[in-house]
């Protein structure tokens, strides 16, 4: 009796709470819905206002596209205030970093890869970083993911996949014993220089006439030019070893100066072969990018920074 009492009690406890729930759940969940999440893309490049460059930014928006799915954003960003002046006044609007974030938080992108477009982590890296890091303090809660993928050459994976695709991009007209000259923009200070020394060493060794020098930094024009002369070089390929081939490519590689790369290298005697194919217009140096976004782990609005115990 005692039992079956507490029973018949227990039972219809249970059903009332079942049927409260069963009312009340709905609600709940409608108080809470599951975050859907919308994935955005931002590329940021340090620009160029050479519309024949533009290739190179198209092509590496191309290997991104797929990583989205309809609806989705990508936007780009330059971060030089001079180019975004330039196109402005021409009416063609580019975002800094910040426009482009503000852009894409009214977007509705909750889920943001942020992808340098930058050669290595030098000087123009470290200053998106920062840059990102003092947003997301600035807009807590306005993204809830924010990963930054790192630039083009950061591993010596990297600098093989890219020494590869650079130099089965210079023109098949190459005959056996011409060299290939790089041009790469470098930075007076800094790693760069290291970096640089390490492309070489690769792109070197899988081709022992393939040579990389700077606009800035250590490994100048000067210092290669008598390499070509010891190795008997009579003819000479440059490409820039950069995204675009902009301002640099077009008058201090190729250009008619008596200073370009194009012009000192004649002046030895050497024939002279410019290529003015920006990096980014190269397939394999794309996939790099787009690898790099996809790696990424590097989320700046959920900074787990902790040292381990070892
Ligand atoms: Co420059």
């Amino acid at each position: 009796m005692h039992n079956h009492f507490f029973l018949k009690r227990g039972l219809s406890t249970g059903v009332a709470l079942l049927l409260t729930l069963t009312v009340l759940l709905p609600f709940a969940f409608a108080g809470q819905p599951p975050e859907a999440g919308k994935k955005g893309i931002l590329l940021v490049a340090f620009g160029t206002s050479e519309e024949k460059a533009l290739p190179a930014y198209e092509g590496i928006e191309a290997a991104f596209r797929p990583a989205l799915e309809p609806g989705e954003a990508l936007v780009w960003a330059y971060t030089s205030n001079i180019i975004r002046t330039k196109l402005n006044r021409q009416g063609k609007k580019v975002h800094s970093v910040d426009e482009a974030l503000d852009a894409l938080a009214e977007q509705g992108v909750t889920d943001l890869s942020v992808q340098s477009l930058h050669i290595m982590a030098g000087e123009e890296f470290t200053k998106l970083d920062r840059l990102l890091q003092s947003n997301a303090i600035q807009h807590p809660g306005r993204f809830r993911t924010m990963r930054l993928g790192r630039p083009l050459v950061e591993s010596m994976d990297d600098a093989q996949a890219v020494a590869k695709a650079a130099l089965h991009a210079v023109p098949s007209a190459r005959k056996s014993g011409d060299a290939v000259l790089f041009m790469a923009h470098g930075q007076d200070a800094g790693r760069c220089d290291m970096v640089f020394a390490g492309m070489n060493a690769v792109m070197n060794s899988i081709d022992p006439l393939a040579f990389m020098a700077s606009v800035e930094g250590y490994q100048r024009i000067e210092n290669i030019i008598p390499i070509l002369k010891e190795k008997g070089v009579a003819r000479v390929w440059i490409m820039p070893f950069m995204v675009v081939a902009g301002e640099h490519a077009r008058n201090d590689l190729a250009g008619d100066e008596p200073d370009s790369w194009a012009s000192l290298l004649r002046k030895e005697g050497l024939t002279v072969f410019p290529v003015l194919r920006g990096m980014g217009e190269i397939p394999g140096i794309q996939d790099v990018f787009a690898r790099h976004a996809a790696e990424s782990h590097d989320d700046i609005v959920n900074p787990k920074i902790k040292f381990t115990a070892e």
